[in-house]
């Protein structure tokens, strides 16, 4: 009889999950996968490494019966409906204590539906959030579970041993109650959309303000990548100057100018409102991937209001420089903003999420590794509780030396067309969060004039109202 046989199942052997589950049966598990599709099952047992013990069914009776206990079974499948299907067809035939992971892009709200409504029915659920892509998922994701603290130390060896490592440490650790696990890839994706457009503006400044040939953007983000700009996104970009299409011109410049979004940057942006955390360099990413869409509308509004980007007069050295710098600030303030507003979402959500684990996960494997989080580690490792690492001395001293030079550059972009949307906020940000007095006692004002909704002072304490212009 071949029940009991296999440590862990997977829903769904489309490119991630097959690849998730070769990779944990290359470190010994003996893993199983259910999907319809048989040529999808055949693939994955083809693909399997030779002495691994892999097998794929196209019921998922059959695959829950193989499993031993309590069963560990996950799922990478699209977010929303097709996961609340696949956890109604797995109740009936799962018993009670059985853990059922989600592995996709879940909203974390969804999550803790789901975290909620399985506990009644006598199963653990774990929103996990996943980051590498299909190359990731085969060799080593930054992986991100959060939910039922009891399910954890049944899946923690095999997600330790697939997970990326740093310094021998796995890239993986059980990130807080309820929806924390989804609520940090949703922030995480967040920080990659601003990431991501900081990037193309800066790519922007270096084509069509210096000129720069792709050969000599390659070489330019080469050196970024090995100081301290080092950072998966930093690296891939590098390589995506020197792609060639098939006729041997660079496939970069045949890309169509329209970006397209799944929802989690949407999500994090609509969240951070809810919350009351500022967070507009991921804002304005969301909204140039929204502008970037309205291609005609672009086109008809260049020529009617005669726009363009003039080339810029710095020199190319200079200018290489300047951007180095405000790329670096502007990815700073971007981890600055995400990672504040998981702090004070674990906190009203009571999720408990460890902000040292949250940095540490993502040293590797994921979108947004990069040398920066090691500082950031730091940090947290020193003050759990920080709020907003801008108050930390080691942000400061990563900033002051580059803020000069950000504001330059920023000041040529403004002058010259550029509309370099995540980079400004950034800096409006930091110019905000930096202010001893802003100018909101103005805001004050008016609205105790229109409104009666009264202003403190700053020479006596308590509540006031002026009839203004009485
Ligand atoms: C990851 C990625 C992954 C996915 C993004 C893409 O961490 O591996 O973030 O989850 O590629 O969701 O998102 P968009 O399609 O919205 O850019």
């Amino acid at each position: 009889m071949a029940t009991q046989l296999y440590d862990f199942g997977m829903i769904g052997l489309g490119v991630m999950g097959s690849n998730f589950l070769l990779n944990m049966a290359d470190h010994g598990f003996k893993v199983i996968g259910f999907d319809k599709d048989l040529a999808k099952g055949q693939a994955f047992e083809k693909a399997a490494t030779a002495g691994t013990t892999v097998k794929s069914v196209t019921a998922l009776e059959d695959m829950v019966q193989q499993l031993s206990s309590p069963r560990r079974i996950m799922m990478l499948v699209p977010a929303g409906k097709p996961v609340d299907d696949v956890i109604e067809s797995l109740i009936p035939i799962l018993n009670e204590g059985d853990i059922i992971i989600d592995g996709g892009n879940s909203h974390f709200t969804d999550t803790l539906r789901r975290v909620n409504y399985l506990q009644t029915k006598g199963l653990r659920f774990v929103g996990m959030g996943v980051s590498g892509g299909e190359e990731g998922a085969r060799k080593g994701p930054s992986i991100m579970p959060g939910g039922d603290k009891t399910a954890y130390p049944h899946i923690q060896p095999m997600l330790e041993s697939v997970a990326a490592k740093v310094n021998g440490e796995p890239c993986v650790a059980h990130l807080g109650n309820a929806g924390a696990g989804h609520y940090v890839k949703m922030v995480h994706n967040g920080i990659e959309y601003a990431i991501m457009e900081q990037i193309s503006e800066i790519y922007e400044l270096l084509k069509w303000g210096g000129n720069l040939t792709n050969e000599e953007m390659y070489e330019v983000f080469k050196k970024w990548n090995e100081g301290d700009l080092h950072s998966f996104l930093v690296e891939i970009t590098r390589d995506i100057f020197l792609q060639k299409d098939e006729d041997g011109t660079f496939l970069l410049d045949k890309i169509l100018d329209k970006a397209g979004a799944k929802g989690t940057g949407k999500w994090t942006s609509q969240d951070a409102l809810d919350l009351g955390i500022p967070i507009p360099s991921i804002d304005q990413a969301v909204t140039m991937r929204n502008i970037s869409s309205n291609k005609n509308f672009r086109v008809n509004a260049a020529a009617l209001y005669g726009t363009h980007r003039k080339l810029l007069t710095i020199n190319k050295e200079d200018l290489i420089q300047q951007a180095h710098d405000a790329l670096l600030f502007g990815v700073i303030i971007a981890y600055t903003q995400g990672l504040s507003m998981i702090a004070k979402a674990s906190e009203d959500l009571q999720m408990e999420i460890p902000m040292d684990k949250v940095v540490s996960v993502w040293r590797g494997g994921c979108i947004i590794r990069s040398s920066l989080l090691t500082v950031f580690s730091k940090v947290y490792s020193a003050q759990p509780d920080t709020e907003n690492i801008l108050s930390t001395q080691e942000i400061a001293e990563l900033i002051k030396p580059i803020l000069l030079t950000t504001r330059t550059i920023l000041a040529t972009a403004i002058a010259n067309g550029y509309a370099s949307g995540s980079l400004f906020a950034s800096l409006s940000y930091f110019d905000a969060f930096t202010c001893a007095e802003m100018p909101t006692n103005m805001v004050q004002a008016q609205r105790d004039y229109f409104g009666a909704h009264t202003y403190q002072r700053k020479d006596k304490e308590g509540t006031f109202h002026t009839h203004w212009n009485a």
